[in-house]
């Protein structure tokens, strides 16, 4: 059985992300959990050397629940395009480049299809969600949603890839969709819901 989350706790989000820090209290705000942001506590950013989503979501609650001494969220995720291998999967943040521009990671993601040579746009956002404590326990939780590499990018309403990810079943990308759609089926939702029910309902 999952270790509960303390209501009484103030809970960490352990990330610089400011799209992600934006879902994940959109998410959290019907708790009504006191929630504090990593850049709030001036919290360091660990170096994501983990192979896996959930690797790397355990790497960074971690430090940031034993650097705060308090439990930390933390949400890994990710772009994967089939034809591409699962490309830039983990490498997501890093395909924007140290400008962290996404306009240069969706370009390259489609620079690299036309190369694949393969007519396949089927493709995946990722989301990896970790709740920590200090003593080192962690509870991990996978999300996914499928959707269609869409190209020229459409849309500015979300970050990261959204603009250029339709999801399966619907016209709009995430980046043209009203917020509240997007958060009430992305892969963040599905692994979030899974989170709740493990650790956060009695
Ligand atoms: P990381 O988890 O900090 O390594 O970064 C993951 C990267 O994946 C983000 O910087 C985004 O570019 C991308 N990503 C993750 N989730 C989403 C999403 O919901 N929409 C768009 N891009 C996303």
């Amino acid at each position: 059985m999952a270790r509960k989350f303390n209501r009484s706790e103030k809970l960490v989000i352990a990330s610089h992300n400011q799209g992600k820090v934006r879902e994940i209290r959109a998410l959290l705000e019907p708790l009504h959990i006191e929630v504090i942001g990593a850049s709030e506590l001036d919290l360091e950013e660990p170096e994501e050397t983990g192979q896996t989503f959930i690797e790397n979501a355990e790497l960074k609650a971690s430090l940031a629940a034993k650097t705060a001494n308090l439990p930390a969220l933390s949400d890994d995720s990710g772009f994967a395009v089939l034809a591409l291998g699962g490309a830039p999967g983990i490498y997501s943040a890093r395909w924007a480049g140290p400008d962290k521009d996404f306009s240069h990671a969706m370009e390259r993601v489609s620079t690299a299809l036309l190369a694949s040579g393969s007519t396949n746009r089927s493709c995946e956002f990722i989301c990896a969600l970790t709740l920590a404590w200090p003593d080192g326990h962690c509870e991990s939780f996978e999300g996914r949603i499928s959707g269609e590499v869409s190209w020229p990018p459409r849309g500015d309403r979300g970050f990261g890839y959204d603009a250029i990810f339709t999801p399966l079943g619907h016209s709009q990308t995430f980046g043209e969709m009203d917020p509240a759609e997007k958060h009430a089926m992305s892969h963040r939702a599905i692994a979030f819901n899974q989170l709740l029910e493990a650790c956060f309902t009695p």
